[in-house]
């Protein structure tokens, strides 16, 4: 459909977002004819969808949103999407009362009754859109992401997204393997499922239905004809049980890249963080998986300088990095976010410099392992899945355990499964030439 009316979203945060984003565009084209532009100059409807998970991002916000304002063009609107636009609310127009509307995390189905009418906030953190039917978003034509619950019953201690996105609710199954179902029909091979704790899907339906699990999920999902991958952020470490790790391990669509966040490596912190483990329950969890499936890499998400972090419960974090050899890091530094329990922890807060420090030796630490381990794979094949085309000729992929894999080709091999040998490597990326 060709329209005249240009949108343009700027999204922050995680994949959650980025699918919330995709929902907006979809829903904005269908209901108000918007077509999306990459240039907010053209714009006539700006939205920033944001994150309020650190606050770093939140301070970006007011930044971005001004300079918006000052280079937009005449009568375009600005609307705040996202975490932040939960948590903030009204005090976004406030502060900002060029700002048009406020829509929350759990409230992305309100975007078209909202776009039109100025002043408009939509936060309320009950809202349930988990059997809300979004227009069918668009994705990279390999990939698609769905989203298999909404909210988190969880209560870690540092952590703001419980208020931002609400109580959790499972999509219904059918619903999931419907889209899945539609995004393979428009060409996906490969399936991204997302929620703030997969692994917990299945407890409550809006509806009432019998619970499920995740494992059952997987399973369902892994029976679409033509789906090739399934992948799934992110999955709690505390409700990795055996039935889990086995499905894992057995069904040969499950990509061979888990994500567990750690948080911690030290017993005493975890309690505090309210993260349900122990330092050995997650290092039997990392060592079952390694010995079920070869070839696994597992990242991790890392918070240094929790309040009350001691030196000995920081080395338990660097020794959980020694001995489950994460592939890929995430690192923060302990932010302090409003309305969290760990905000009552302020006088163990950890003084500034430090959790530089450490977060600057846990990032030299990876480092190391980084470079004693990638050129392990120079000689190796392996078989990758070709997604994009660089502007400099070569094409680029992921191995089934999600290693970025650079080689020489054309656009003929977008969505094709080829091998490469490897003959290069960096701290987080492979090159090779294609065999047979
Ligand atoms: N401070 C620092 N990092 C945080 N995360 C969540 N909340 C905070 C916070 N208050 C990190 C966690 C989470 C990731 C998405 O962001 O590691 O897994
Ligand atoms: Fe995603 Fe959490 Fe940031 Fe919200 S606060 S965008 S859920 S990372």
């Amino acid at each position: 459909m060709s329209s005249n009316k240009k949108l343009f979203i700027q999204t922050l945060g995680c994949q959650m977002n980025d699918t919330d984003s995709q929902h907006i565009a979809a829903e904005l084209e269908k209901h108000k004819d918007y077509s999306q532009t990459d240039k907010m100059e053209d714009a006539d409807l700006i939205i920033i969808n944001t994150c309020s998970v650190r606050e770093k991002p939140v301070q970006k916000l007011f930044s971005e949103i001004g300079q918006f304002n000052k280079k937009k063009k005449d009568g375009a609107k600005i609307g705040v999407c996202g975490c932040t636009a939960s948590h903030l609310g009204r005090d976004i127009i406030k502060r900002a009362p060029y700002v048009d509307f406020v829509v929350g995390a759990r409230n992305i189905s309100k975007i078209k009754d909202v776009v039109d009418v100025k002043g408009s906030v939509e936060i309320s953190i009950d809202h349930d859109e988990s059997t809300y039917e979004f227009a069918t978003a668009k994705t990279n034509k390999y990939r698609a992401s769905v989203n298999i619950s909404i909210g988190c019953d969880k209560k870690c201690t540092y952590c703001i997204v419980p208020s931002t996105r609400g109580e959790e609710i499972s999509i219904p199954i059918e619903m999931i393997v419907d889209q899945v179902q539609k995004s393979v029909d428009l060409g996906a091979v490969e399936v991204m499922l997302l929620g703030q704790n997969v692994n917990s899907y299945g407890r409550r339906f809006s509806d009432g239905r019998e619970k499920s699990t995740f494992t059952k999920l997987l399973q369902e999902v892994s029976k679409v004809e033509g789906l090739e991958r399934i992948r799934f952020t992110s999955p709690h470490p505390l409700h990795m049980d055996d039935d889990f790790i086995e499905e894992f391990a057995r069904n040969k669509k499950i990509s061979r890249c888990i994500h567990m966040p750690l948080q911690s490596g030290s017993t005493e912190i975890l309690k505090a963080m309210k993260r349900g483990y122990t330092k050995e329950w997650f290092i039997n969890r990392a060592t079952k998986l390694r010995s079920l499936v070869p070839d696994l890499r597992i990242t991790t998400d890392i918070i240094v300088a929790f309040p009350g972090e001691t030196q000995e419960d920081y080395e338990d974090t660097l020794d959980v990095v020694n001995q489950v050899k994460f592939d890929q890091i995430f690192n923060f530094k302990y932010s302090p976010r409003p309305g969290t329990e760990a905000l009552n922890m302020k006088e163990k807060e950890v003084p500034d410099e430090i959790g530089s420090k450490r977060l600057i030796d846990l990032i030299e630490l990876h480092k190391r392992h980084l470079e004693a381990v990638m050129p392990s794979y120079v000689g190796q094949t392996l078989n990758v899945l070709v997604e994009s085309l660089k502007p400099n000729g070569e094409v680029c992929g992921f191995t089934d355990n999600y290693l970025q894999v650079f080689t020489s080709g054309s656009d003929s091999l977008l969505g094709k499964f080829v091998n490469v040998k490897i003959t290069s490597n960096t701290r987080t990326s492979l090159k090779g030439e294609i065999v047979e």
